[in-house]
């Protein structure tokens, strides 16, 4: 099979923001304890942090994380996290049926972000709370000392404001799941009541408001309609979650799912346009893809602790999907999407980092590895920067019951000007046949691959382990040539490129 693709320098789709390679971190399962956090751990720092955990995140350049959740948040008690750990207490965690002893709390969360090199973008709880609760959280982070909540914080150990920017008005509201479920218009009047709040105290804060949970949801999107007229002249993005998954073991459909990722993020871009022409408005509200990943694989495993059948364990290993090497095509296709729409997505978090449906495992006591859907993200974070290009693309197409026509080729390009270089990330999504791309670099006449990358295995249900760490991980690429302003590459059957030219 053939594909070809224009690349021109002056055919730009967006500035990619970097934080689209954002993460996400949960009191919920292993996320927290015994994975960042475990003070008995050999590695562990001063603050008990784990130290082999921390250099995988460094290295992964996350520009920020999320927290502290999640469906979490919803019943959370921010007050619980601070002051003296021994008085701490424990609370039942209503969103996981577990216990959260709250030995890690806004501090310990700031700490290990300054270890790591990453900020924090934090949640408030509009579920079991609301706008009293959410102010009393954003000024006791942000607030000047002399003020109660900003001397509270000193008394607790740190006397700077944090000043954290990024904040989500709660999570995934639109879910009967959550506790404090609303409808739209409840939700909407609400959150923009709560931003109204939150902008009296800093105009500058980034406020998100949540949009659907998946576009399955049957409020999808009208919700987003509802909301955003609530609350469009008061925030700046709008949330979107969506995991995927492959109960049925159909690869193709499984691959398709990117594209209905495209069109969801598309008509949450209209419906943004249309609020805005509707309320006259002269804001540009952009998205916040704040969840986004493979979610399946523990489904089965989890429901005794969810259904209640072991009490209220601390800790307990959930949502521990570990990833195949189809996983990798998956982010891989996933994470072209949010450069391709870097006009409209401006924030996206991989849900989540560390144990929880994460990139980063952990032993508790032992080692800590990279699944399989470490690589893509790793070198979509790190190279991934940039102008994002509008590639004119031609490729043989499938149909798949879940999204209609699926091109065989997905593939995005960035240039970063800067360091003078111009990056692919391609995948073939043909089980069957090899792809043989023809890509026209028009205005890059003089450039030569620097760099190519590619993962490909002989079984897609190959997974990395404590014991094996390195079954699935990427090789030194061969064959890519640019010549002459053309750049050719063949893609072996379900594989992942990266090529990198200069
Ligand atoms: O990331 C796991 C859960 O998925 C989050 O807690 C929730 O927001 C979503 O449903």
């Amino acid at each position: 099979m053939r594909a070809s693709v224009i690349a021109h320098r002056d055919y730009v789709i967006a500035d990619i923001d970097n934080r689209i390679y954002g993460a996400f971190l949960e009191h919920l399962g292993r996320a927290i304890y015994t994975g960042i956090y475990e003070p008995d751990h050999p590695t562990a720092d001063k603050n008990g942090m784990r130290g082999d955990v921390a250099q995988l995140v460094r290295d992964l350049n996350v520009p920020m994380v999320r927290y502290p959740g999640g469906n979490f948040v919803s019943a959370y008690n921010w007050e619980d996290g601070i002051g003296p750990k021994e008085q701490r207490p424990t609370r039942l965690d209503l969103a996981w049926h577990t216990s959260e002893s709250n030995q890690v709390g806004i501090h310990e969360f700031a700490d290990w972000c300054d270890t790591v090199g990453t900020d924090m973008m934090l949640a408030v709880n509009l579920g079991s709370r609301g706008l009293e609760e959410a102010r009393n959280f954003v000024e006791y982070v942000n607030g000047p000392t002399g003020s109660y909540w900003g001397d509270l914080r000193k008394k607790n150990g740190r006397a700077d404001p944090w000043d954290v920017k990024l904040w989500c008005l709660g999570n995934e509201m639109d879910g009967p799941w959550q506790i404090g479920h609303k409808t739209a218009e409840e939700y909407g009047r609400l959150a923009g009541e709560t931003a109204k709040a939150l902008r009296a105290f800093d105009k500058s804060l980034e406020l998100i408001v949540c949009g659907s949970s998946h576009s399955n949801m049957p409020t999808y999107p009208e919700w987003e309609r509802v909301v955003l007229e609530h609350t469009y002249e008061s925030v700046d993005h709008i949330s979107l979650h969506m995991y995927s998954s492959n109960h049925d073991k159909h690869t193709p459909n499984y691959l398709a799912h990117n594209v209905k990722l495209e069109t969801y993020i598309s008509t949450v871009a209209s419906t943004i346009d249309y609020v805005k022409a509707k309320t006259r408005s002269k804001r540009k509200v952009t998205i916040s893809f704040d969840e986004w990943n493979v979610w399946y694989h523990s489904h089965k495993q989890d429901r005794a602790i969810l259904d209640g059948k072991h009490g209220w364990p601390h800790a307990p290993a959930l949502l521990e999907d570990i990833y195949n090497f189809e996983d990798v095509l998956q982010v891989a296709c996933c994470l072209n999407t949010f450069i391709r729409k870097s006009d409209v997505v401006k924030l996206a978090c991989i849900a989540q980092l560390v144990n929880v449906i994460a990139p980063i495992m952990t032993e508790p006591g032992g080692a800590a590895w990279k699944q399989t859907t470490y690589y893509p993200f790793y070198f979509a974070s790190l190279f991934g920067r940039g102008r994002a290009l509008n590639l004119l693309v031609s490729s043989p197409v499938y149909e798949s019951s879940l999204a209609g026509e699926v091109p065989y080729l997905d593939v995005s390009g960035v240039e970063n000007e800067a360091e003078g270089t111009l990056t692919f990330f391609l995948v073939n999504r043909s089980g069957d046949e090899q792809l043989e791309v023809d890509l026209s670099l028009q205005g890059y006449a003089d450039a030569g691959v620097v760099d190519h990358q590619i993962m490909v295995h002989e079984d897609l249900n190959a997974v990395n382990s404590a014991a094996n760490p390195d079954n699935v991980r990427p090789q030194q690429g061969s064959g890519a040539k640019a010549e002459g302003g053309s750049l050719t590459v063949s893609l072996p059957p379900h594989s992942y490129q990266m090529v990198r030219l200069s």
